[in-house]
C-alpha cells in the first residue's frame, strides 16, 4: 500500500467529507451540519476534523472535540473507506487524534458507540477494533444516545489513555 497521509481539513475538502461520511456510515451527517463542522474545524472550542490520504485520494477521516475543562478528547467521528480497512489506517487517525491530545494537555481518549455497533462478528461491529487499540468500556451507558431505524439506541462509552 502506498504511504498514507494525514493532513487536517480545508474547507475545499467539504465534498469528500460527505461522501466519506455516507459510505462508511449507516447515519451520515446532513450535508447542512458538514458545511458548518468543516468551515470551523480547528477554531477554538470547535471540534478538529483531519482528511487520511493514499495517493492524493481521500480514503478517510477523523473529527474530534477537546474538552479542556474535562481533560478529555472525544471521537465524534472516524471513518475509512472499506476497501481499504484492516491496513493500519483507523490505528494511524487514532494516533493523530493522540498527538493532538497531548498537544493540549488531554490524555484520555473516549469514543460513544451506538449499542447495534457492539456485537463481535457483525459486519458492522466497531467494539472490536476498540478493544485492539486499547479502549475499554467504562460501563456507562448514554441512554438514547442516537436515533437510528426510528428507535433511539443507547450508546456505549469507551476510553483509553492516550499511547504515545
Ligand atoms: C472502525 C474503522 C475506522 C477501523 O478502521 P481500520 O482501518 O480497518 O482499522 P485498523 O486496520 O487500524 O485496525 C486496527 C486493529 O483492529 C482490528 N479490526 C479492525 N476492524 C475490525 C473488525 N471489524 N473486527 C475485528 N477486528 C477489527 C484490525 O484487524 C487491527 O488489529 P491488529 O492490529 O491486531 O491486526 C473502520 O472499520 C470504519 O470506518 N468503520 C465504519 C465507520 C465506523 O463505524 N466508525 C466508528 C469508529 S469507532
Amino acid at each position: 500500500m502506498s504511504n498514507p497521509i494525514i493532513r487536517l481539513s480545508r474547507p475545499s475538502d467539504i465534498n469528500n467529507i460527505v461522501s466519506l461520511d455516507s459510505k462508511c456510515y449507516i447515519y451520515p451527517f446532513k450535508i447542512k451540519d458538514w458545511q458548518d463542522l468543516v468551515q470551523k474545524s480547528g477554531h477554538v472550542g470547535e471540534p478538529r476534523l483531519i482528511m487520511l490520504e493514499i495517493l492524493d485520494r481521500p480514503v478517510g477521516f477523523c473529527m474530534w472535540n477537546i474538552d479542556h475543562e474535562a481533560r478529555i478528547t472525544n471521537i465524534l467521528r472516524m471513518a475509512v473507506l472499506e476497501k481499504n480497512r484492516r491496513f493500519g489506517l483507523g490505528r494511524l487517525l487514532l494516533t493523530a487524534c493522540d498527538r493532538s491530545s497531548l498537544k493540549a494537555g488531554v490524555e484520555k481518549l473516549r469514543i460513544t458507540v451506538p449499542d447495534i455497533h457492539c456485537c463481535p462478528g457483525d459486519p458492522d461491529d466497531v467494539s472490536e477494533f476498540l478493544l485492539k487499540t486499547g479502549f475499554l468500556t467504562t460501563g456507562d451507558i448514554q441512554p438514547a444516545f442516537k436515533q437510528m431505524y426510528g428507535d433511539p439506541v443507547d450508546g456505549y462509552v469507551f476510553e483509553r489513555r492516550v499511547t504515545i
